[in-house]
């Protein structure tokens, strides 16, 4: 059960600013039903000031009251302010979000993003529009609004893995999109293990391949009956055969082979290339 705050708990049982607007001036939509969740919002502009702002959702109770408050907290707002709300922001508001949660608050500001773009053209909008950023650094994962900074200062304490990092910053625990761009800054960082790998004999690379397949990537795909075996190594492709799916690939949008290669890439070499035999 998650611990819902008083506020996200108000909003999901009394939303604010339920329903459409009828010639809406902008609309903006995220999130897809296959995924759980979809947003609408619809915005009535008027002299570059949201007018008026409701929405119709398809979800869980804190994505009813994340896009509830999202549209309290742009009425009234201009539309340079309304660009630089940020997803954290959509959740402070609701005095926080639980971690699974926070992809909820991301829904929201896609929404308000898609409806923005789609009243300016998106090449005005992108060009006003500064990247995200924490102390001078990129943001990588918006549900958390960590840093590229933070996630370099976690490999250099030691982090190597995904899961290393998301210990450490909590970076990747909702949605999950950060993952690759997490993965690539750890190998960019962990220069020493690639060239560790690149120095392993056919054999050595089948061997540690083979290890992680089996004691890690195979138990995981175990729990939802799915199934893999290595076929065969070549230079940095790798052919498996795979069984069944993962409940973790269809949270994070990937295909069986996908989730492979991502464990493949993270925990032996992020130039592994996996190919289903
Ligand atoms: S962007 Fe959602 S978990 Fe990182």
């Amino acid at each position: 059960m998650w611990d819902y705050s008083d506020k996200v708990k108000d909003h999901f049982k009394n939303p604010r600013n339920v329903g459409s607007i009828e010639n809406a001036d902008a609309i903006g939509q995220a999130g897809a039903l296959s995924c759980g969740d979809k947003l609408k919002l619809y915005l009535k502009i008027d002299n570059n000031i949201i007018t008026d702002a409701k929405f119709q959702t398809f979800g869980c109770g804190s994505a009813v009251a994340a896009s509830s408050i999202l549209t309290e907290m742009i009425i009234g707002k201009s539309l340079d302010e309304a660009k630089k709300i940020t997803n954290k922001q959509i959740a402070d508001a609701l005095d926080g979000l639980p971690p699974e949660k926070m992809h909820c608050s991301v829904m929201g500001r896609e929404a308000l993003e898609d409806a923005l773009k789609n009243y300016f053209s998106e090449e005005d909008y992108y060009s006003e529009l500064e990247e995200e950023k924490k102390e001078g650094s990129p943001i990588i994962c918006h549900c958390f609004s960590i840093s590229e900074k933070e996630i370099i200062d976690a490999v250099n304490n030691g982090a190597k893995t995904f899961d290393d990092v998301s210990k450490i910053t909590s970076a990747g625990l909702a949605c999950g999109r950060c993952k690759d761009a997490i993965l690539n800054i750890i190998k960019q960082n962990l220069k020493e293990d690639k060239k560790e790998f690149d120095s392993l004999s056919p054999i050595q690379k089948i061997i540690k391949i083979n290890n992680v397949i089996e004691n890690t990537i195979a138990p995981e795909l175990a729990l939802d009956r799915g199934g893999i075996e290595l076929v065969d190594v070549d230079g940095n492709n790798v052919y498996v055969k795979l069984q069944g799916q993962c409940s973790s690939c269809v949270n994070a949008k990937r295909t069986l082979k996908n989730f492979v290669e991502f464990k493949l890439r993270e925990l032996v070499d992020n130039s592994l290339n996996v190919f289903e035999k």
